[in-house]
């Protein structure tokens, strides 16, 4: 009997081993290619005609945006809203592509020891934060947060110095910094302690969307 052609593919190792690397490949090109030339993924594109209203992250935010990485709050807290009923009506409008173009890197995450943040901006108080921050027992009384009581020390005079170049090399990568934003960034920093710029921050997050709440 003759043997057909998938038999022959069987039973021919590297043969078989060749084939899967030219299908997961295609498969692969399918999946990726496409990404590069859709704005949505580089560009904040809104729907309906209404823009998305993202902005870079002005010197305060992004102090506090590098305090939020240091400190290692990702470890617990994605900021990445699913587009799952569950996910929607706790957190509120699942994320959009759109909206990260301006975190590198982004901190999407996949681990959920707490809430996501991403839709946290304006859902608290600055001193609910504060209060949170320095012990979250004070405000919920179960909470197994850690506490982070240091982070009412000033910005550190390395950072503030460091603020400028930071900025420049964002500009470089297509952050639409402007000089005036550049040069006025170390007198934001000053007098601000590390926990106000990690509320700014956080109580930024995921506003872009919500003009279309
Ligand atoms: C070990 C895990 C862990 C780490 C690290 C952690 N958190 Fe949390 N976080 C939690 C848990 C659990 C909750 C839910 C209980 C609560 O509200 O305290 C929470 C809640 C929150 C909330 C309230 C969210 C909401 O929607 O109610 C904010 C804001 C927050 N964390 C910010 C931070 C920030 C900022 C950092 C880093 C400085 C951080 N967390 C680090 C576990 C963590």
């Amino acid at each position: 009997m003759a043997h057909s052609k998938h038999d022959m593919i069987e039973r021919s190792l590297p043969l078989l081993m060749v084939l899967i690397l030219v299908v997961v490949s295609v498969g692969g090109l399918v999946e990726i290619v496409p990404l590069f030339f859709q704005h949505s993924t580089t560009k904040p594109i809104g729907r309906d005609g209404k823009p998305l209203e993202v902005k870079p992250y002005d010197a305060l935010r992004l102090t506090g945006r590098d305090i939020y990485i240091r400190e290692g709050c990702y470890n617990c807290h994605s900021q990445m809203i699913r587009p799952f009923r569950a996910e929607t009506e706790r957190y509120g409008h699942y994320s959009v592509a759109g909206e990260y173009i301006y975190d590198r890197p982004f901190q999407w995450g996949s681990k959920r020891t707490g809430p996501d943040l991403h839709r946290v901006g304006g859902r608290y108080s600055d001193e609910w934060h504060r209060a949170h921050l320095i012990n979250p027992r004070d405000v919920v009384p179960e909470s197994n947060m850690p506490a982070f009581p240091w982070l009412e020390r000033p910005i550190k005079a390395s950072d503030i110095a460091s603020i400028q170049a930071k900025m420049r090399a964002l500009r470089k990568l297509g952050h639409p910094y402007t000089d005036e934003e550049i040069a006025n960034a170390p007198k934001m920093l000053e007098g601000k302690t590390e926990m106000e710029a990690l509320i700014a921050y956080l109580q930024g997050l995921g506003r872009a969307l919500s003009n279309f709440q």
